[in-house]
């Protein structure tokens, strides 16, 4: 069977996304056959075409999707068709298909009270909100922490969740339209940060009375680490989990014992997710936080996958809000 998917044969800006028409396998064992309803854009997906995250080329792009069961491999019991799915990893890297063979083993069923646009918005921002709120720093209730792109895909769901799990949320932002929207879905302080001069950690010091903040979560890197060191209270946590303005710094682990002792990660969904029973466990946790109202899908941008392109032109120039779906 043929089909539409995008392929990358070298690094580079988002005109070497090759739109093609491609041969689909029949799935084989352990597999089924999916026809993408919905696929999740994330920065990452454009970490690995310009090469910051590599990964061996050619190559499809995007590992978060959507679907509907069209065709079960030899064995499959776990799977019917007409079941609906989703993933976020686990497979080569094709979600930006119309439709592809996907291992039964990373597929996580979709609940019904979550419509396929959301649940491609949400499952892989959300899965890596869950684990940085709920484990990698537990949020407790009266905690303040710092959230980076807080009006962004990951950023958004963040602030909703750690709102309803009782923190004050502090958040940093590059405008003023995405300061009320960040508002809006449970930032409490959006803080709008200037290209030039100091960002955030003086106000973050006024917010807390002087303290700092129990946990920051910093996916901005380059330009914010700095700063996000500057912010974060006696024996606190700082988190790193992305790179959206280059690589942080390297750490002088010595000197943080003149600066309060922080413990420090730089945490990835990959060591979060090393299970099948382990990636479940923290969807459902997802799933739930969604069915109570405490996480609201903000699917801000909707590209026809043809374009996605272009979807990537706009999250480069920091021209989108909340999540942004690609559709077949
Ligand atoms: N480690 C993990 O497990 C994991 C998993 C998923 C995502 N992530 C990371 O989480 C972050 C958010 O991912 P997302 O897909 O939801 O993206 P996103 O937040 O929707 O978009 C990125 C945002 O980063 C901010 N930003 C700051 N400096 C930037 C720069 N120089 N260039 C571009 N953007 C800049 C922008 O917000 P402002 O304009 O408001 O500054 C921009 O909207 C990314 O860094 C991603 O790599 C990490």
């Amino acid at each position: 069977m043929k089909t539409n998917a995008f392929r990358i044969y070298k690094n580079g800006g988002p005109g070497e996304l090759k739109w093609e028409t491609v041969e689909v396998p029949a799935p084989g064992r352990g597999e089924v056959l999916l026809r993408h309803t919905a696929i999740g854009l994330n920065l990452a997906d454009t970490y690995r075409r310009t090469g910051l995250y590599p990964m061996p080329l050619p190559n499809g792009m995007g590992n978060e999707a959507v679907g509907v069961v069209e065709a079960v491999g030899p064995g499959v019991r776990a799977l019917k068709v007409g079941d609906r799915v989703g993933y976020i990893g686990g497979q080569a890297f094709d979600a930006y298909s119309k439709r592809r063979v996907a291992k039964v083993a990373s597929l996580i069923p979709i609940p019904k009270y979550i419509d396929d646009r959301a649940a491609a918005a949400s499952l892989l921002k959300g899965i890596t909100a869950q684990y940085l709120l709920r484990d990698a720093y537990k949020v407790k209730r009266g905690d303040t922490i710092l959230v980076h792109a807080a009006a962004g895909g990951v950023g958004v769901i963040m602030c909703q969740w750690a709102k309803a799990l009782g923190a004050t949320v502090i958040g940093t932002v590059s405008t003023e339209e995405k300061a009320r929207f960040a508002k809006r879905n449970g930032c409490h302080h959006p803080i709008v940060v200037k290209r030039k001069g100091p960002k955030f950690a003086k106000k973050v010091r006024e917010l807390t009375n002087g303290d700092g903040v129990h946990c920051v979560y910093d996916s901005v890197g380059k330009e914010t680490w700095e700063e996000s060191m500057a912010s974060v209270r006696l024996r606190g946590t700082v988190i790193s989990f992305g790179s959206a303005s280059g690589k942080p710094p390297l750490v002088d682990i010595a000197a943080t014992g003149n600066t309060g002792s922080p413990f420090i990660a730089r945490c990835s969904l990959v060591n979060y997710t090393t299970s099948r029973k382990e990636t479940m466990a923290r969807a459902d946790d997802l799933f739930a936080a969604i069915k109570k109202g405490h996480v609201k899908v903000q699917v801000k941008q909707r590209y026809k996958l043809k374009d996605a392109p272009k979807a990537h032109r706009d999250i480069e120039a920091r021209r989108t809000t909340g999540s942004t779906v690609l559709i077949p």
